[in-house]
């Protein structure tokens, strides 16, 4: 791709309300633009980002077996009425009426649809157990929208159902969660904390938020630094391996505010390893029993007879979300870098020409070609501008290898730089083998 083609509305002037780096970043990139209060268009570049994220998520659900779907945006509001969260879930369900006056709303989330599609279709135990997930757009009507799309009112989530037979069994599925979450973090290349979470009314431990470190973040965080010691790669793919590593990372103390007990935290956890910091959270896993099954009566046959309501849990991933947490975690000085897994671009090629001496430009052109030849994701700015707002702009934009071709580049050798390191002067053979590596 060409800078010069690219839709891409840098902009300088902000709005007073952006107040964090990810907020003023997306718009001055234009990676967003707002279109109402809590409502972002997403713009090429920013859709992009967006889209390699949900690409992570997609491959680590289908990896544990959950299998992809699509549920509507607009909801029936019986189903609502049916559990009885129509009335509870307050003023930030977005209510509608259609033509002939029936109640529809946008779903906030899709526990009810769910079950409903679950028990007319499944009816016995040899059914289960089941994981069903879709990425799609959410409508929470926050009463205080903030911090560009990271607290907004329509955001894309990843949201995964497990429906099991029995509690044992649904552990399970919650175990193979965790998992899958651990993995899409670490390919975000995100440290993500799991943390115990609230459950409600329904009680146990079975509820845990995956918060990532950042200043900036909404939630204060209190945790044991030795949860940071803990690999998943250590253990192995199956129940038991994994109910382990749930109660490893659970025997590390991590709470935020709602758990948070000074004494407890300090008998606890050594001074040495307190960790007290914010954290920014990007995925919310629940294990909720009959909840919505027993009122939906979403019922199945026992092995022994009976009928009994099936065992449910649910798991959250804000996808777009993690646009602006990552670049919370990863901006600094100035400076993006965006993981290599959701990189804008593999890597920029950045000549330094005028219209005078079209030198540069020209060998950026054929490198440019070599690169594309071999599927790398190429973006040249073939801007004329002085380089040093070069380097302003690809500082902003993130993407993790340069390309730089100006006064020192050799016949064969380009001085070539990963964002965060110093430059090198090597042949693009290099070159290529470090960006595919
Ligand atoms: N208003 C929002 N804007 C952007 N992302 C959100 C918003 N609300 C929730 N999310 C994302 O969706 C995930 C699942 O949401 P959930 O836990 O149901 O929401 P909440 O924590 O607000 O009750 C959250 O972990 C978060 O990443
Ligand atoms: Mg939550």
């Amino acid at each position: 791709m060409l800078l010069s083609k690219l839709f891409i509305p840098l902009t300088k002037d902000l709005p007073s309300d952006a107040k964090i780096k990810s907020h003023q970043l997306m718009l001055r990139t234009g990676m967003i633009r707002q279109s109402a209060a809590g409502i972002y268009s997403w713009l090429p570049l920013g859709f992009k980002v967006m889209k390699k994220i949900e690409a992570v998520v997609r491959e680590e659900q289908n990896k544990i077996g959950a299998q992809e779907m699509l549920m509507p945006t607009i909801q029936s509001a019986d189903i609502w009425k049916e559990s009885g969260r129509y009335n509870d879930y307050g003023e930030e369900m977005l209510r509608i009426k259609d033509r002939q006056g029936r109640e529809m709303l946008y779903g906030p989330t899709n526990e009810e649809l769910i079950t409903d599609i679950f028990r007319s279709s499944v009816k016995s135990y040899k059914s289960l157990p089941q994981m069903l997930y879709h990425i799609q757009w959410k409508f929470r009507d926050e009463i205080r929208p903030r911090f560009g799309i990271m607290r907004c009112r329509e955001f894309y989530m990843k949201d995964a159902y497990s429906f099991d037979l029995d509690e044992q069994s649904a552990k399970q599925s919650y175990n193979k969660m965790f998992y899958s979450y651990l993995q899409t973090f670490k390919r975000l290349e995100l440290e993500a904390i799991p943390m115990a979470a609230d459950t409600g009314p329904i009680g146990g431990d079975l509820s845990h938020e995956f918060i990532i470190l950042a200043e900036t973040g909404e939630s204060n965080v209190y945790a044991d630094k030795n949860i940071f010691a803990i690999d998943p790669s250590n253990y192995k793919f199956d129940d038991q391996s994994l109910e382990k590593m749930r109660k490893d990372f659970s025997s590390c103390y991590a709470v935020t505010d709602e758990k948070f007990k000074k004494d407890e935290f300090e008998s606890n956890v050594k001074k040495d390893n307190q960790i007290m910091t914010k954290g920014i959270e990007v995925g919310h896993i629940f294990y909720f029993g009959d909840k919505y099954s027993k009122p939906l009566n979403c019922l199945v046959d026992h092995p022994d007879g009976k009928k009994v309501s099936v065992k449910m849990g649910s798991y959250g991933i804000g996808v777009s979300r993690l646009v602006g947490a990552i670049i919370e975690a990863k901006f600094n000085n100035d400076v993006m870098k965006w993981p290599r897994s959701v990189a804008p671009f593999d890597v920029v090629i950045i000549p330094s020409f005028n219209k005078n001496n079209l030198n540069n430009l020209e060998k950026a052109n054929k490198i440019y070609s070599e690169l594309t030849k071999i599927k790398l994701d190429v973006l040249l700015d073939d801007v004329e501008e002085n380089i040093s707002a070069k380097f302003k702009k690809h500082d902003l934009l993130g993407i993790p290898y340069q390309i730089i071709i100006g006064s020192k580049s050799e016949e064969n050798k380009f001085e070539f730089k990963e964002v965060g390191k110093d430059a090198k002067m090597i042949s693009l053979e290099e070159i290529i083998k470090i960006i595919k590596n």
